[in-house]
């Protein structure tokens, strides 16, 4: 099939990558022209596992190509997918000017009848604002062209993507005709080898289930924080308590990890976007805005130790920081517990020395741009030398059997905050480290 990919990020790449991997004839469009440019010529703009290599491979056999203009994108697609950043507005609710910009430039630009399909996350109803606006365009152009919106959103997970796309546990597609599903039952037909995972139904159901998921999933995380944060006060072990609990079916081990808080671009800006659809259709979500509330207290729990430790004043005191991007496998820093636990201890006149494997380029240019007092260096040992304590803050593997003779022979005092979710903790209070994790006294 002929398929056109609007919005080369995350999502966009990884899909369009994947969906010429299966033999499609793909065409990635950004408006980013730097990032085309890059595309093009063969250096990709994210760290995504696997990803360089099978984008190399489909532009080497034609199946990939790379341009800023959706027009000339259009031409001959069946198929065009919205994945287009739909970041978080400034009263919380989804932005979707984005979205509709390109819904608007496939009215003006489309040649003949087309399946559009909403691949960003978006507020339930947005697939009526992408129809009318497209409709809108034809009619100023006196044209009759037929299509069809759908909306498909994206499950995948950064640092897994390309894994999580060719082999997806289900795949949610929100549709008004048989035409539609038809068409995007056959797309994704080699993606369902081992068992049928296409889940058809209406559309605004099949926007809410993005939400619903990841509000589910986050909720987990703080609901386990919560309970790692009691833990602590009454002396019991929050990693004990997770297995013991995980062990019932009803319950599982997936996401039950207690840790520094969920960042990242989608938990974050869903949960609260969530809150606001609710809100703006006269419902209070209770337990929802509880789930944000408790994360945004949960990145700074490893501060509050540290300041427990030290003293509220760190001037003077130089913290190590193994991991800075918002979970390992990626170099997004998207709302990571990084960005606000590293701001905590400046503020309080600490300095830092930083390394991450993948994400101190963003670190530098982005999140941590402007804020004073850090040094970024290049090996994780670097980051020991006199430093007063270090603090771990991702997950990466890197980081799960480090040489603790040569961390203790590199600190200045043998002290390790560990904000990593609790699977990874270390067993190092024998080998005379003061050791402090969440969820443990
Ligand atoms: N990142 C994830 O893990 C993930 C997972 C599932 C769903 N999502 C959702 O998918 C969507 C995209 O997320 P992402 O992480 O890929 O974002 P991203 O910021 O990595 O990429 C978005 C891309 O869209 C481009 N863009 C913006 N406006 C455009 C326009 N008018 N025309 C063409 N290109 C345009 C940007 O330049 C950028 O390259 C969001 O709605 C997000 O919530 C993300």
């Amino acid at each position: 099939m002929n398929i056109t990919v609007i919005g080369s990020g995350y999502v966009g790449l990884v899909s369009g990558t994947c969906f010429a991997e299966m033999g499609n004839h793909v065409t990635c469009v950004d408006i980013d022209s730097v990032k085309i440019e890059k595309l093009n010529q063969g250096i990709i703009p994210i760290f995504e596992p696997g990803l360089e290599t099978m984008v190399i491979k489909n532009v080497k056999n034609k199946n990939l190509f790379f341009t800023t203009k959706i027009g000339e994108a259009l031409q001959n697609s069946e198929i065009v997918f919205i994945a287009v950043g739909t970041p978080m507005g400034d009263d919380g609710s989804a932005d979707i000017q984005n979205v509709l910009a390109v819904a608007k430039a496939i009215g003006q630009t489309m040649q003949q009848r087309l399946i559009v399909v909403d691949k960003s996350t978006v507020p339930v109803g947005t697939a009526d604002k992408v129809k009318a606006t497209i409709q809108k365009e034809l009619d100023a152009l006196n044209s009759d062209l037929q299509f069809d919106v759908v909306s498909n959103p994206e499950f995948l997970k950064e640092g897994a993507a390309i894994a999580d796309f060719m082999k997806p546990d289900r795949i949610v597609v929100g549709v008004e005709s048989d035409y539609a599903k038809d068409k995007m039952r056959q797309l994704y037909h080699p993606f369902c080898m081992s068992r049928d995972k296409f889940i058809a139904m209406d559309v605004r159901s099949s926007e809410m289930t993005k939400y619903a998921a990841n509000a589910m999933l986050a909720t987990k995380i703080s609901f386990m924080n919560e309970i790692a944060n009691i833990c602590e006060k009454v002396g019991a072990d929050a990693n004990q308590v997770r297995i013991g609990i995980g062990s019932d079916q009803r319950i599982g081990y997936n996401f039950i990890y207690p840790g520094a808080g969920y960042g990242g671009s989608c938990f974050p800006k869903d949960v609260k976007a969530l809150t606001k659809i609710a809100k703006e259709n006269g419902y209070t979500a209770q337990l929802i805005t509880a789930v944000e509330v408790v994360n945004d207290a949960q990145k700074l729990v490893i501060a509050q130790k540290i300041v427990s430790r030290f003293g509220e004043n760190l001037t003077g005191l130089t913290f190590g920081i193994w991991g800075l991007a918002f979970k390992p496998g990626t170099d997004d820093m998207r709302e990571a517990p990084a960005i606000y636990v590293i701001k905590e201890l400046v503020r309080r006149g600490a300095m830092i020395k930083a390394y991450d494997p993948k994400a101190m380029l963003e670190a530098k240019e982005h999140y941590l741009n402007g804020v004073q007092n850090i040094t970024y260096v290049t090996s994780m040992y670097d980051v020991l030398k006199d430093s007063d304590a270090l603090v771990l803050l991702t997950e990466w593997k890197e980081f799960r059997s480090p040489d603790f003779e040569e961390m203790k022979m590199q600190l200045k005092t043998s002290v390790i905050f560990d904000g990593r979710n609790q699977y990874n903790t270390f067993d190092v209070e024998a080998k005379g480290f003061e050791y402090y994790q969440i969820g443990k006294k």
